[in-house]
């Protein structure tokens, strides 16, 4: 059945080779036999990716213990630079970006680590990992020798790799090898000056005797692009990739070493408005085995994907703008909530027959908890006031919220149309006339609404960043109003400007003020609610679902859970893990909502993710399952509350 081809990339890793002991502690590529070679023997890895600031710190463990138990050898992780370097000049290692205890966990746990430190590393992250203030500077050309990029990229490289030295499998750590840059080969700068500069750098902090390596999708342009003389070519497919011309891509430009599929996608990433996306697990385990039995090693993409919580979800630019949805479950082996799927065991299944899977039970699902409903209060301050700080320019606020504010040059008693003639909204526009919400724009598909008022009535645009472009040649994705907005024919100008900080005033307590006072309008348009999830000495995992609100961001406490947009999907629910919450303490919840909230004002805390109820529906009775789906009550334009 096997073509002479696949003879040929068969690899003799398989065959049982009596190797020369070399010294103790070595991970090295063993050119003769197409193989690496771990403490002089031959070595495959079958390795998942998982990335730790997208799971809470207090579950890494239970995480990396479950990919052990499904018979993995290895880990593969991104380290987004603009998680760690938010603010110019600060580097935070610190709680949940402690990429250390992570990796001492892994190492504790049994799990070598091939660490992508990028500096730009995609990953449907914020700007591919890159820090937003680089666009600072306005002519910057990102992922190049351009010094306004090369000299933040390689300080930050400084420090980054000289704390991963002592990590380094030679070193008594337990990272095998390093990837340098991502997929640079699908990125249009092609700049191999940048590529040299990286791999100087690389060798300088980490020294001559790690493996270096690229990764690069399946095609002649992105692999001549992306790879370097002296950087071990790997590439990266999916079920829908015929295996054999994949690996003889590789051959070309790797004639000797390991085949290695750095991404073998087990799943795939949402966006909002787009078709929830899967891939099926036959197909997965199906071609996991044939590469296996090729020799090859292999990374799976994702095997636990978990969340994008806050603001750091990336988004793609194709024929329009698409914000990658909060869930990263990726529909990977582990679900968002790190329980076994039966993707891991099928998965399981087949390493099975490469290499002894270790003894022992698979941890169980974490406990989840159906909490109920929460009703929630409107809170009677308007947005605009706490917290805020003016700024004209350069705004120092990169992630979520900013308000535009200015004066309506002249009357408009009629429906006069605004309109953003550049698409110049980054990405959403809520827009109100003396605190009266009149509608919303949006990047790339509703670029006019009408308004209507007096001259000098105050108009204010609020603006939501939905992520930035995470990959291809719109990575500079400013955010923020970058075009004038015309009223009928006049040009808006004399805005100021606020960056809104709502993550500090919530965790000040600010946004829970007490509901008290004269009677106010409870309008559409963006609005604070908060309540309280009473404790109950439980502080289990669970999944919040909005139904009837439209769209917005939830905090829990302190922490801010990610976007939500039931009306768009295809996410209804919201994972919120249970370290998350109090057991003892009643929980404080603030909802933004950006357009109109359901007059019943509930939210419903669920043991389990929307999608997961189609797919159990055949064991929930009926009645619990109307229990989920309570109607979508639309607003009612009551006049309530407050103030
Ligand atoms: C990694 O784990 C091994 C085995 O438990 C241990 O000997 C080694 O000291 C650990 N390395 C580090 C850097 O913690
Ligand atoms: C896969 O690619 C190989 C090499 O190009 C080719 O010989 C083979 O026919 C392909 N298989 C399928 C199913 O297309
Ligand atoms: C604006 O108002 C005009 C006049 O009422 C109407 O014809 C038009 O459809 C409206 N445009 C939008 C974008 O709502
Ligand atoms: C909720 O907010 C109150 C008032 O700000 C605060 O005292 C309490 O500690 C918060 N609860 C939790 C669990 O953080």
């Amino acid at each position: 059945m096997k073509s002479q081809t696949t003879f040929v990339l068969l690899s003799l890793c398989l065959l049982p080779i009596i190797f020369v002991l070399a010294d103790s502690r070595s991970f090295s590529i063993d050119y003769k036999n197409n193989c690496f070679q771990k403490d002089g023997k031959p070595f495959q890895y079958i390795s998942g990716s998982i990335h730790y600031s997208r799971i809470p710190r207090e579950y890494w463990k239970d995480r990396l213990l479950k990919m052990y138990m499904t018979g993995l050898n290895a880990i593969q992780v991104y380290v987004p630079w603009n998680f760690h370097g938010t603010v110019q000049g600060v580097f935070n290692f610190a709680g949940d970006r402690d990429l250390e205890y992570f990796l001492n966990l892994a190492n504790q746990t049994g799990l070598l680590v091939i660490l992508r430190p990028g500096p730009y590393i995609c990953a449907e992250w914020e700007m591919g990992g890159l820090p937003a203030w680089l666009l600072q500077k306005p002519n910057i050309i990102l992922r190049s020798a351009d010094t306004d990029y090369l000299k933040p990229a390689s300080e930050w490289l400084a420090v980054l790799l000289t704390k991963m030295r002592p990590w380094l499998y030679q070193n008594g750590g337990n990272i095998i090898s390093v990837q340098v840059e991502n997929e640079y080969g699908s990125y249009f700068a092609c700049d191999y000056n940048y590529m040299r500069h990286l791999h100087t750098l690389f060798r300088l902090f980490l020294g001559e005797d790690v493996i270096l390596f690229t990764t690069d999708g399946n095609t002649d342009k992105e692999m001549i692009c992306g790879t370097l003389e002296g950087l071990y070519a790997t590439i990266d497919f999916g079920t829908d990739t015929n295996i054999t011309a994949a690996f003889i891509r590789q051959r070309r430009f790797e004639p000797k070493g390991p085949l290695v599929n750095s991404e073998f996608y087990t799943g795939w990433l949402d966006h909002w408005g787009d078709k929830h996306a899967s891939v099926d697990t036959v197909k997965v385990s199906k071609m996991l085995g044939e590469m296996l039995s090729m020799g090859a090693s292999v990374n799976m993409y994702m095997f636990e994907g978990g969340t994008n919580f806050g603001y750091w979800n990336g988004a793609d630019h194709d024929s329009r703008f698409r914000s990658v949805v909060t869930s990263y479950d990726y529909n990977a082996p582990l679900s968002e909530a790190g329980d076994p799927t039966d993707k891991l065991l099928a998965i399981r299944d087949v390493i099975k027959n490469f290499r002894d899977i270790p003894v022992g039970p698979m941890p169980p699902a974490t406990p989840k908890f159906a909490y109920g409903f929460v009703t929630l209060q409107k809170v009677c301050k308007t947005l605009f006031i706490s917290g805020l700080s003016l700024c004209y320019v350069n705004c120092v606020q990169y992630y979520g919220f900013m308000l535009y504010r200015t004066t309506l040059p002249r009357n408009v008693p009629e429906p006069t149309p605004l309109i953003s003639p550049l698409n110049g909204i980054h990405d959403r526009a809520y827009v109100s006339v003396n605190g009266v919400y009149q509608g919303l724009m949006e990047r790339d598909t509703a670029l006019v609404m009408n308004v209507t008022g007096q001259q000098g009535d105050q108009l204010d645009i609020l603006v939501e960043n939905m992520g930035r472009v995470n990959f291809g040649s719109y990575i500079n994705d400013k955010k923020g109003l970058l075009g004038n907005l015309i009223l009928g024919n006049d040009v808006l100008t004399d805005w100021s400007i606020y960056p809104l900080d709502i993550d500090t005033a919530v965790a000040n307590g600010w946004l829970q003020a007490a509901h008290s006072g004269s009677a106010m309008e409870a309008g559409d348009g963006p609005m604070i609610y908060s309540g309280t999830l009473k404790s109950t000495g439980l502080a289990w995992d669970t999944f919040v679902k909005l139904n009837g609100w439209t769209k917005g961001q939830v905090w829990v406490n302190e922490v801010n859970l990610g976007r939500y947009w039931p009306q768009r999907g295809p996410q209804q629910t919201l994972y919120v893990p249970g370290p998350f919450l109090s057991a003892t303490q009643p929980n404080n919840i603030t909802v933004l909502e950006l357009e109109r909230a359901p007059s019943h004002r509930r939210i419903l805390f669920m043991d389990r993710p929307h999608n997961a109820i189609w797919s159990l529906s055949f064991l929930i009775p009926k009645k619990d399952i109307d229990h989920y789906l309570e109607p979508n009550n639309p607003s009612s334009h009551m006049k309530t509350c407050c103030c």
